[in-house]
């Protein structure tokens, strides 16, 4: 149990210029059996970790706006007999591939990456860099690098040579979008994504695909407003939707002055749309509530008339003003994200809210057999001290059945990246698995895998093992127990 109360504006737990290293580029693509290990690995964990992320921050010298404009880079970690084989490529996207070839900067970033050369170069340049850096999916036979706002690209899972654009055989159009939050659904065995044609009204997409990536089905709804949704959760027979209260102003975008995504303004006097659509039949509702802004949710799952969701919140959406630099952002000036449970009654058409976690955490991992069911633990990655926005330095364990939690925590030194929770293969009860995580080290300007045990992170890892260089801040990634070599 965690019980430590610090006040508010607790001493830091980190330290600004260590954390920044995080963010430096990593051009170099790396092929080998990490040897450097602390602890061990689980004789049954076997299996590959894949993640995706910005490799690069900056485009031949030139830094770029925001790391979310950063060229997908995806690492491979095979698990095989208790050793650990380390590979990373770069997505070779058709912007990555020209801008290297070329030397220089070709493409404006959607959060505000500009070409050298001011407003002219960039005014009216509206081509779209797919950088394929979001999310990393095993599906179908394919691996599948992610960026919600284009087609997926694909890649060999033993190599992570680049295949070229992906269409799902057919299931997508060129200038298509796939998002970057597949879940995966355990009753059916399906994957189930979605798409946003965001505008004055949007339309969201949804598709369901089998375990052979064919296509199930597929359904639309047109919703009113702009729609910024970057993820989404599914029930067994709901997929649900938070559309932010944001609005759109195009102009400055158009006229070369910021990126697409710094027009993007929160309205903090708007509600959240959630949008209830049914997997088959019924008709779609949409009920509103107060809920900030959201990126990711935990969980979703059905109870009579009720439908609750697990999400993380924002009390407003996390902007950097276009004039910093976001690695010199004052975390004390954004709002953390916290957890919410959101509790909707489809027959009344209410929604009730209650905080979960108040401590600033994100990236929530669940078991995957609970993915739309009503479920007990949830790990997600959090900040070291109990209050205050921050990095995150820790794994959080919260039993939502007893409120009872564990916190492991990688400061001063170690910044955690998104967990992923793998079930052990004689798993007997939910928690009953491991939690792998990246962590980057600030200090050695390294970076580890972690394994902790689920069942008690208080333990401390089973095996920390240190790769040769760093791997920059990532975003999301997914196990496979394929060992691909
Ligand atoms: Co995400």
């Amino acid at each position: 149990m965690e019980n430590l109360l610090i006040e508010k504006s607790p001493i830091p737990s980190y330290n600004r210029e260590e954390w920044k290293r995080g963010y430096d580029s990593q051009p170099n693509e790396y092929d080998y059996w990490v040897d450097d290990m602390a602890g061990e690995i689980p004789a049954a964990f076997n299996g590959t970790l894949f993640r995706n992320g910005p490799g690069l921050l900056d485009i031949h010298g030139i830094p770029i706006k925001h790391p979310f404009d950063g060229d997908g880079m995806i690492c491979a970690f095979t698990f095989k007999n208790g050793q650990c084989h380390f590979r990373n490529r770069f997505v070779r996207t058709e912007a990555y591939v020209a801008e290297q070839t070329m030397g220089k900067m070709l493409y404006r970033g959607v959060f505000g990456t500009a070409k050298p050369g001011g407003w002219l170069n960039n005014a009216f340049d509206l081509k779209l860099k797919n950088i394929a850096n979001t999310n990393i999916i095993y599906w179908g036979g394919k691996l599948l690098a992610l960026w919600e706002a284009a087609e997926p690209y694909s890649l060999n899972p033993a190599t992570l040579e680049t295949l070229g654009i992906d269409y799902l055989d057919g299931i997508l159009q060129p200038g298509d979008a796939f998002a970057a939050h597949p879940r995966i659904d355990p009753s059916r065995n399906c994957l189930v994504n979605f798409a946003i044609k965001p505008g004055l009204s949007s339309k969201i997409l949804v598709y369901e695909l089998d375990s052979n990536g064919k296509l199930l089905a597929s359904y639309d709804q047109i919703i009113p407003g702009f729609a910024f949704i970057h993820d989404f959760v599914i029930t067994p027979n709901y997929c649900i939707f938070f559309q932010n209260p944001v609005g759109y102003n195009p102009f400055p975008y158009l006229f070369g002055f910021r990126g697409a995504g710094e027009c993007v303004k929160f309205q903090d006097n708007k509600p959240t749309n959630i949008i209830v659509i049914p997997r088959q039949g019924k008709k779609v509702k949409i009920l509103q509530v107060n809920a900030g802004f959201i990126f990711h949710h935990a969980n979703a799952f059905e109870q009579g008339d009720n439908l609750y969701i697990d999400s993380i919140c924002y009390q407003s959406l996390p902007q950097i003003n276009p004039n910093t630099d976001y690695k010199e952002v004052d975390f004390d000036q954004l709002d953390p994200g916290q957890l919410w449970r959101f509790e909707l009654n489809l027959k009344e058409e209410t929604v009730g809210k209650t905080m979960v976690e108040s401590r600033c955490c994100e990236f929530p991992t669940i078991h995957p057999e609970q993915v739309g069911k009503n479920y007990r633990y949830l790990f997600i990655g959090a900040a070291h001290n109990s209050t205050g926005n921050a990095p995150l330095q820790a794994i959080l364990k919260l039993d939502l059945e007893t409120g009872e939690k564990q916190l492991y925590s990688f400061a001063p030194h170690g910044y955690v990246s998104e967990p992923i929770f793998v079930p052990k293969p004689a798993a007997k009860t939910e928690d009953d698995g491991w939690v792998i995580t990246l962590v980057y080290n600030g200090s050695s300007h390294r970076s580890e895998v972690v394994i902790l045990d689920a069942l008690d992170l208080n333990i401390g890892p089973l095996a920390r093992l240190q790769l040769k260089h760093h791997i920059p801040y990532g975003l999301h990634g997914s196990w496979t127990g394929n060992c691909f070599i």
